[in-house]
């Protein structure tokens, strides 16, 4: 993890070459800067001009931004447009033939498919939702392997204007059980099985559960893509085969022009609250987002090969897998497996095989590799590489140097972008033709994104100060609201006691330089960031204390090596503390169950057992204290006001 101790000492600047920035769709920093200056001038001038520039629009907007009922802002909202004949047939004409997607299977299979092949799928697929009687704003639940039925999935959502609501592969059936539910899903999408790692992993019958669990009426139709031939449960009636669906379907389906604001999806995300978020985003607002990010930071080419390694589960894969490439023409590498399968070398030989030129992927992974494998991109040709990305937490200055000098062979630009399902696209990450780099700086706003660090009041801080990392003005690709819950959306975005509600608050801590570079230092609340995904604390410990041993729990996340975090639970039991044997036991009970409560990335590192907690006078956990105790310090803080200083002593003893 970048500490406040290593990137303060980072000096290091790496400026774009003049060969890159010569060709860079932003070059040079007068070039940024020109762009930021007309933000800063004419904010909505300038958001306008992009929204034409960028996006085809069916009807064209007149108006840019409506803040009347803010925080319900909303942009270019008499406007009609539809995503997936931006990410499809537009190209049609021009480059129909070129691939689209070159998938590569957990077994190195290879399938090639064009933007016409492409656009003919979800076409048929739509229009076999249509049979089933999906109509514009209706939800669909897609549960599916990383694979290009997945794209297809919610390409076709969102050609008919459903609104996709896409739960990752590794969560339980209670996580997809509570996400139908709110959603209020009338369709669900899977495959009998995903395959990762050369494992197998049950798809369909953790849906076949969730159905179980109640709540599910609505649901009329459980979509099924053949991916292993496993055997599977079979509901007639309910249950329909991928390949039947779409049997005799037409290959034209006119798309469902849509309003701009109308939803285009929901993604489900932790907060500091035990119940996940159903993050809203609007149609033009999000692909405006996604492009002018494409074009800003992946500093997009025709000729480039786009590969992000992230799931569609995640928002990563929902902007820079099914939207941000598709709609910019791209070509796009999907892979369905692992890093580390069959080999840790298994990126780069992807690199090498497809000549990717543009590389994004997460600081675990690169963290994960180095240490399985650091000469082992020396191996590979990796020339083609043109730019690497970095997402999902703070990349430390010793990975970034690793991925820059071993992996980009000093040659390509590292492009560290911070951002959140709720902004749906890169915040603050360099133009890598303009912005000169330092390791473990996420750099500069993108130009119109008005970032600053504040204090509990909402006053900017010095330089070098921490405080909370806010953007100051509205832009269109942020969250609209919280599905079902827009009282919790503006509690938690535009708090009143930061800057008067008006801005956007991103829940993490951060701090500038001189050089009014951004620094990010972690999340500001009890959201815990492991191996690059967001788990809230109260999230677990739910899941913790549902089970009938458990009374208390609190969970805190310990710094990692390659995870950048990892859980450890305190926990009191019903009966008196276990002995011996009865430790590992219930520890692993425990662990197994919250890896099924809400999945495996969920599952704690370590269980400590205990009498007690140790809390306040007035009942609150005290959570400095126990994060102190996980990583194994000595308690130096102030105990004055812990109602039971002895606990600590029990709760100090690391899990055997
Ligand atoms: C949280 C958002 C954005 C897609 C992946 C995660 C952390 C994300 C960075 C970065 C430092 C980062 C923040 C943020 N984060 N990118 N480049 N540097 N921290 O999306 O699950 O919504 O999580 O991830 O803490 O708030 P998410």
């Amino acid at each position: 993890m970048a500490t406040i101790e290593s990137i303060l000492h980072e000096t290091r600047v790496f400026s774009p070459s003049a060969e890159f920035a010569k060709r860079a769709n932003i070059s040079g920093m007068a070039a940024y800067q020109a762009l930021c200056d007309e933000a800063k001038s004419d904010y909505a001038g300038f958001w306008g001009r992009l929204a034409r520039d960028h996006i085809n629009w069916h009807k064209p907007f007149t108006r840019v931004l409506d803040e009347s009922n803010a925080p319900f802002y909303k942009w270019f909202d008499d406007g009609e447009l539809n995503v997936s004949w931006n990410c499809l047939d537009r190209h049609l004409a021009t480059q129909g033939d070129k691939t689209a997607i070159i998938f590569e299977s957990d077994e190195g299979e290879i399938t090639h498919c064009s933007y016409r092949e492409l656009h003919e799928q979800v076409c048929q697929f739509a229009n076999g939702l249509k049979s089933l009687g999906v109509k514009q704003g209706d939800r669909v639940v897609i549960y599916m392997p990383m694979r290009i039925e997945a794209v297809i999935a919610m390409q076709a959502c969102a050609r008919i204007g459903a609104i996709h609501s896409v739960v990752f592969g590794g969560f339980s059936a209670k996580s997809v059980h509570e996400r139908i539910v709110d959603a209020g899903a009338s369709v669900v999408i899977t495959a009998d099985e995903q395959t990762r790692g050369g494992k197998h992993h049950a798809l369909k019958a953790t849906v076949d559960e969730a159905m179980s669990m109640g709540n599910t009426d609505l649901v009329r139709a459980v979509v099924v893509y053949r991916h292993t031939g496993t055997d599977i449960g079979w509901q007639p009636g309910r249950d329909k085969w991928w390949h039947e669906l779409v049997e005799g379907q037409a290959s034209e389906c006119e798309p469902v022009w849509v309003n701009a604001e109308h939803p285009l999806f929901t993604l489900y995300t932790s907060g500091s609250t035990g119940k996940p978020k159903g993050v809203q985003h609007a149609t033009a607002g999000y692909l405006l987002g996604v492009m002018t990010s494409m074009h800003w930071i992946f500093d997009y080419q025709p000729d480039d090969i786009f590969w992000c390694t992230a799931d569609v589960g995640w928002i990563t894969g929902h902007s820079y897998v099914t939207y941000g490439p598709l709609a910019m023409g791209a070509t796009q590498v999907i892979f369905e497996g692992v890093p580390t399968y069959p080999d840790a070398g298994r990126f780069w030989k992807i690199v090498q095989d497809h000549k990717v030129t543009t590389f994004y992927t997460a600081p675990t992974a690169i963290r994960s590799l180095m240490k399985l494998g650091p000469d082992l991109p020396q191996q590979y040709d990796l020339s083609s590489l043109r730019l690497l990305g970095s997402v999902g937490e703070p990349i430390n200055p010793e990975a970034w140097m690793w991925y820059y000098t071993e992996v980009g062979q000093s040659r390509c630009p590292v492009v560290d972008t911070w951002w959140q399902t709720e902004t749906g696209c890169h915040m603050i990450a360099p133009a890598p033709g303009a912005v000169p780099l330092k390791p473990g700086s996420c750099t500069l706003p993108l130009p119109g994104i008005d970032a600053a660090v504040v204090d509990e009041a909402g006053h900017e801080v010095e330089p070098g100060y921490g405080g909370f990392l806010v953007i100051k003005r509205p832009f269109p690709s942020q969250l609209r609201t919280l599905w079902n819950d827009p009282e919790r959306f503006k509690r938690a975005y535009f708090p009143h006691d930061i800057g008067g509600g008006r801005y956007y608050l991103a829940g993490d801590s951060a701090h500038c330089d001189k050089d009014g570079y951004f620094w990010i230092m972690g999340r500001a609340d009890d959201v815990l960031n492991v191996s690059g995904h967001r788990l809230g604390t109260m999230e677990i410990e739910s899941a913790l204390v549902a089970h009938p041993y458990v009374t208390e729990a609190a969970v805190v996340g310990r710094p990692h090596e390659v995870k950048g975090e990892t859980i450890v639970a305190f926990v009191v039991l019903k009966n008196k503390l276990p002995q011996g044997d009865q430790v590992a036991e219930i520890t692993a009970t425990l662990r197994d169950w919250v890896a099924k409560e809400i999945g495996p990335i969920a599952r704690p590192e370590e269980i400590r057992f205990g009498e007690n907690l140790p809390k306040t006078r007035s009942g609150k956990i005290m959570r400095r204290l126990l994060r102190a105790l996980a990583k194994g310090e000595e308690i130096t803080q102030d105990t004055s006001t812990l109602e039971n200083p002895a606990i600590l002593e029990q709760l100090k003893q690391p899990a055997p």
